[in-house]
C-alpha cells in the first residue's frame, strides 16, 4: 500500500473510532446551523482534528482543505489532502446510521490517493492512482450497462438549492421512468464508493463541494468509470454538479439530463 494512502486509512479509521463512539452517545452531540438544510456537529470538528493531526503529523508540509476549518496552506503545496470529515451529517443527527469519513490526496492536482472509510459498516474503501480500487483490500469495479432499463441510481435532492428543484426534478423523472429504480441515501462519498463497488449503477447530484467529491471520484474511476459535470465535461469539481457512472452509462445519463439544464446549471 503506497506510504500516504497508508497515513490516510489510519486517519480515517482514527476518525471513524471518534464518530462511531459518539454515535452511540447520541444525546450529547452538540449542533450548529452552517446555512440552509446544512449543520455541523461538535463530531464532525474532532473527527476533522483527528484527521489532521495523524496527516500532519506524517507529513507537515502538505497542504489540507477540509470542510470544517478550511484551507491550510502547508509549504509543500505540491501536495493537498482534500477531507470530508463526516460525510452524511444530517443522518448522523437524525441518528441514521449512513454515513462515512471522506479523504483524498491530490499531487500537482491530480487527484492521487483516496479513502472513504463507513465506521458503522467497517467498510474502507481505498484507491491510489493506476492501482484500481478496492473494498476491504478486495478489487471493486462499477457495473457495466449501455441503457437505462434495469438500473438502480443513487442521487440527492438540491436541499441546499433550492432554486434548482425544478430543473432538477425533470433530470429526476426522465432518468426515473427508464431505469428500475432511484436511491437517495444521504452520504454523496457513499453513493460514489457504492458506484465503484458496483452496488448502484450510477450517481448524479447537483451542489456538491470538493470535499463531498474528491475521494469518490478517483474511487469510481479506478473501478473503471468516469465522473462528469451534467453536460458530460470536467467542470463537475467547479460547479459541484456531478454525473458517475461507467462511459456508456454516464452517455445516457447525460443526454437525459441536458434537456433540463438552465443557464446556471450548464
Ligand atoms: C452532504 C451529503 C449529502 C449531500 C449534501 C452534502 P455533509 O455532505 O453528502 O448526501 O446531498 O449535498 O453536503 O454536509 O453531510 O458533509
Ligand atoms: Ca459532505
Ligand atoms: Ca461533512
Amino acid at each position: 500500500m503506497h506510504p500516504m494512502l497508508n497515513i490516510a486509512v489510519r486517519a480515517a479509521r482514527s476518525a471513524g473510532t471518534v464518530i462511531s463512539r459518539a454515535f452511540e452517545q447520541h444525546d450529547k452531540i452538540e449542533i450548529e446551523s452552517k446555512g440552509d438544510n446544512d449543520f455541523v456537529t461538535s463530531v464532525d470538528i474532532k473527527a476533522e482534528q483527528t484527521i489532521i493531526d495523524t496527516i500532519r503529523k506524517s507529513y507537515p508540509k502538505h497542504s489540507i482543505i477540509s470542510e470544517e476549518c478550511g484551507e491550510l496552506k502547508g509549504e509543500d503545496s505540491d501536495y493537498q489532502w482534500v477531507i470530508d470529515p463526516l460525510d452524511g451529517t444530517a443522518n448522523f443527527i437524525k441518528g441514521i446510521p449512513h454515513f462515512a469519513v471522506s479523504i483524498a490526496l491530490k499531487v500537482k492536482g491530480k487527484l492521487d490517493q483516496a479513502v472513504i472509510y463507513d465506521p458503522i459498516r467497517g467498510e474502507l474503501f481505498t484507491a491510489s492512482r493506476g492501482q484500481g480500487a478496492q473494498l476491504n483490500n478486495l478489487r471493486v469495479r462499477v457495473k457495466q450497462h449501455k441503457e437505462l432499463s434495469g438500473t438502480i441510481l443513487a442521487t440527492g435532492f438540491p436541499h441546499k438549492q433550492k432554486q434548482h428543484t425544478d430543473a432538477y426534478m425533470g433530470m429526476f423523472k426522465d432518468l426515473f421512468v427508464q431505469t428500475s429504480d432511484m436511491r437517495r441515501a444521504g452520504s454523496a462519498a457513499l453513493d460514489l464508493a457504492y458506484v465503484a463497488a458496483g452496488r448502484v449503477d450510477g450517481y448524479f447530484e447537483l451542489g456538491l463541494k470538493p470535499w463531498d467529491t474528491a475521494a469518490g471520484e478517483l474511487l469510481v474511476i479506478e473501478a473503471g468509470g468516469l465522473v462528469s459535470d451534467l453536460s458530460g465535461g470536467h467542470e463537475h469539481v467547479n460547479s459541484g454538479n456531478i454525473v458517475a457512472a461507467c462511459p456508456r452509462l454516464l452517455k445516457v445519463m447525460v443526454k437525459n439530463i441536458r434537456p433540463h439544464l438552465t443557464p446556471s446549471l450548464k
